[in-house]
């Protein structure tokens, strides 16, 4: 006798019956930029479908995402001035959080989360304050501490620090309780890779460091171990979600990841990756949509519960279809 495992692939009717992961509209998180000005919808050229918005456009934005079922969004800032400190970041009046204010206001239904980090309002273009050529990891958790408050006040729901300084789940988390934004949660980027797949969103946020590189803060990628370290301090420090970044070549870190933590975990599915699909795509190599969809399968398969990912929109649309 021959077991015949084919049985289970004969129809389509009969693969869907057996399948074992899915995803949904639900478990995806768009990331959008957003920038000073009006009336503004920059297309990013390393991320075809991509842009800069400004405040009034990110609402229009917000609402089409709304309306496909897409649940939340994930912001981030382009100030009109940098500086060493990143002051910008957490003045009431900044870009990001008259967006939060204007999406909360239109959509109070829709999760809206900041990335809380400064090497967008930084000149030098690190994650931190620089001191004597080095990111100080104490000096930049009181600035994050701020931004995060005037995200909270804005009315975002979740804050998500990006920057990997030690701590800082912790100091944002006494920030937020103190200044009564103790319903405003912590999405923590607790595993995040010194990774060349952030190479367009660098160029989409203008973020690239001015010297050196992230190497000093961020993970290196060869290491797993030090993954589930990171997480069980986030979680310890109070993060309510987590979050592994990239994705795709760190699909091992999330599975690892997934069976340490009780939290809900987000995977990012990075501008890099985004990249390397639509430009293979746009030159007839691959088909872009299979391929997204059997990537974000591929990152829920590995035990991701929520995904940020650029193909947001693009996937709400294909899964509607279905
Ligand atoms: C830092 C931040 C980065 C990304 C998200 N937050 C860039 C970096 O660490 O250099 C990358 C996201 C992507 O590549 O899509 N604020």
């Amino acid at each position: 006798m021959i077991i015949r495992p084919r049985r289970l692939r004969r129809t389509a009717s009969i693969r869907e019956m057996v399948r074992e992961t899915t995803i949904s509209v639900k478990d995806l998180i768009s990331p959008l930029f957003v920038k000073y000005g009006k009336g503004r919808k920059d297309p990013i050229l390393s991320m075809p479908g991509q842009y800069q918005f400004s405040v009034d456009t990110i609402v229009s934005e917000a609402e089409e995402l709304h309306a496909l079922g897409i649940p939340a969004v994930m912001l981030f800032g382009l100030p009109e001035k940098k500086d060493a400190t990143g002051s910008c970041s957490y003045a009431d009046d900044g870009v990001v959080q008259e967006a939060v204010l204007a999406i909360k206001s239109r959509l109070p239904a829709m999760v809206v989360m900041t990335d809380v980090c400064l090497c967008e309002y930084t000149d030098h273009g690190h994650c931190g304050i620089i001191m004597d050529g080095q990111v100080d990891n104490d000096a930049t958790l009181d600035v994050l501490a701020r931004q995060a408050i005037s995200h909270a006040k804005a009315g975002a729901d979740f804050v998500a620090p990006s920057d990997m300084m030690d701590g800082r789940v912790a100091a944002i988390r006494e920030a937020l309780d103190s200044n009564q934004f103790k319903d405003t949660g912590i999405l923590s980027y607790a595993v995040k890779y010194a990774s060349a797949f952030y190479g367009p969103f660098r160029e989409a946020a203008d973020s690239a460091p001015q010297f050196g590189d992230r190497a000093g803060y961020q993970m290196d990628y060869a290491n797993v171990k030090e993954a589930i370290k990171e997480a069980v301090l986030d979680m310890e420090e109070g993060a309510d979600m987590i979050m592994v970044k990239p994705a795709l070549s760190y699909l091992d870190v999330i599975t690892r990841v997934r069976e340490e933590c009780l939290l809900p975990l987000a995977a990012y599915n990075v501008s890099g990756e985004y990249a390397m699909v639509k430009a293979a795509d746009e030159r007839g190599w691959i088909d872009g949509t299979m391929v997204m969809i059997e990537s974000l399968t591929s990152i829920k398969r590995a035990g991701a519960d929520l995904i940020l990912t650029y193909f947001a929109k693009e996937a709400a649309r294909v899964l509607c279809d279905k």
